[in-house]
């Protein structure tokens, strides 16, 4: 019989096998349905713009970051190096994928550590379960001397895979006691299912220093967790949740920063989400397929780089000269959101 390590070796593996047969190369409907309004005259020039943007005490110089994806196995080792390098030579942020493995079977800790050695001096986020204890999101953050914990909450996907966890009654507890103690800024983020606005207000009530709202359109871990089932899938699931910019919607009364992510693919996907009150956008899938070739590097990073020119671009156009001044930028939203905003109350 496999020993458990390496099921959970073969688990990673498969995630990004699955996430990248995924890829899409377009922009969800709703990105593209929200629009921004047109105003030709502005008095920002391109060389006002700046994109720096802050959130829990750090200012990252780039406003969009390498989200949590993936580490514990030799596959996913070599890909945490470059996405590392990725991140030193463009000056992203990095998060880690779950350090859950590390936690249990510390002969895998090198696939994490493998990110701060290449890249020693920048923001980097460590990723752990929700069902984890302050000491464990401790020996996380020791691991890679990371600058924040990202605390994930998977619900869904936990349910559909068969070796999934069945308690969740406890999550809200074990992230309060992990916020009181953690000497570093805690982010509790979503991968992939969205966010209401009645969780943003728990989680404000306990004081985690942001929210990664992460909703639907892009990676589908209900889909990924079905494709590794054998049988008896859970097909229902497969669109359950709350899109990323309803989340966005959702989160509009939030005094705690938010992250977007989930199926942001362009600058302008960004901007999107910018306008829409996020203060730093996160990209998983798109990163992935960025550098899933062993050679793909050069590539990525002008990728990248070309990145930040578009989106300087785009704040001039809307007349912003700072994340938060897009932040007030006038967009009209797609009409599904619109609905769902109408059936909620907000505003
Ligand atoms: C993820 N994601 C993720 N999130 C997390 O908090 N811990 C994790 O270990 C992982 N693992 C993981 C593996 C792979 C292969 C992918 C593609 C993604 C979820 C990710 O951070 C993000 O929330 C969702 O993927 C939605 O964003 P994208 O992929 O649509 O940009």
């Amino acid at each position: 019989m496999m020993d458990l390590f390496q099921q959970q070796m073969n688990r990673k593996d498969e995630h990004v096998g699955h996430a990248n047969q995924q890829y899409r190369a377009t922009s969800a409907p709703e990105f593209v349905e929200t629009r921004f309004v047109h105003h030709p005259f502005t008095t920002v020039d391109v060389a006002d713009v700046s994109l720096q943007t802050k959130i829990a005490g750090l200012t990252f110089n780039v406003p969009f970051f390498i989200n949590a994806i993936t580490g514990g196995s030799p596959l996913t080792t070599a890909l945490n190096q470059r996405l590392a390098i990725l991140a030193r030579e463009t000056g992203m942020a990095m998060a880690t994928g779950s350090m859950s493995i590390a936690m249990k079977f510390p002969e895998s800790t090198q696939s994490f550590k493998v990110i701060r050695q290449e890249n020693p001096n920048g923001i980097l986020f460590a990723n752990l379960g929700a069902h984890y204890n302050a000491e464990a999101a401790k020996r996380a953050v020791d691991i890679i001397e990371a600058n924040a914990i990202q605390i994930h909450v998977n619900r869904a996907q936990e349910l559909v895979m068969p070796e999934g966890d069945r308690v969740f009654s406890n999550w809200l507890k074990n992230i309060e006691e992990i916020v009181k103690a953690s000497a570093v800024p805690v982010i509790v983020k979503e991968v992939g299912f969205g966010f209401s606005r009645e969780a943003i207000a728990q989680l404000e009530s306990i004081g985690v220093s942001a929210i990664d709202i992460s909703g639907t359109g892009g990676t589908n871990f209900a889909k990924i967790e079905n494709g590794r089932r054998k049988e008896d899938k859970l097909d229902f699931l497969e669109d359950w949740g709350q899109t990323t910019l309803t989340s966005l919607m959702e989160a509009q009364e939030s005094r705690t920063p938010i992250i977007a992510s989930g199926g942001v693919k362009t600058p302008m996907d960004m901007a999107k989400c910018f306008a829409l009150g996020a203060s730093l956008v996160g990209l998983s899938g798109e990163m992935l397929h960025l550098v899933r070739k062993d050679d793909s590097l050069p590539d990525a990073i002008t990728t990248v780089q070309t990145w930040k020119e578009q989106l300087t671009t785009i704040l001039t156009l809307v007349g912003a000269d700072s994340i938060s001044s897009l932040q007030q930028a006038p967009i009209v939203v797609a009409p599904s959101i619109q609905n769902w905003c109408d059936a909620r109350g907000i505003d």
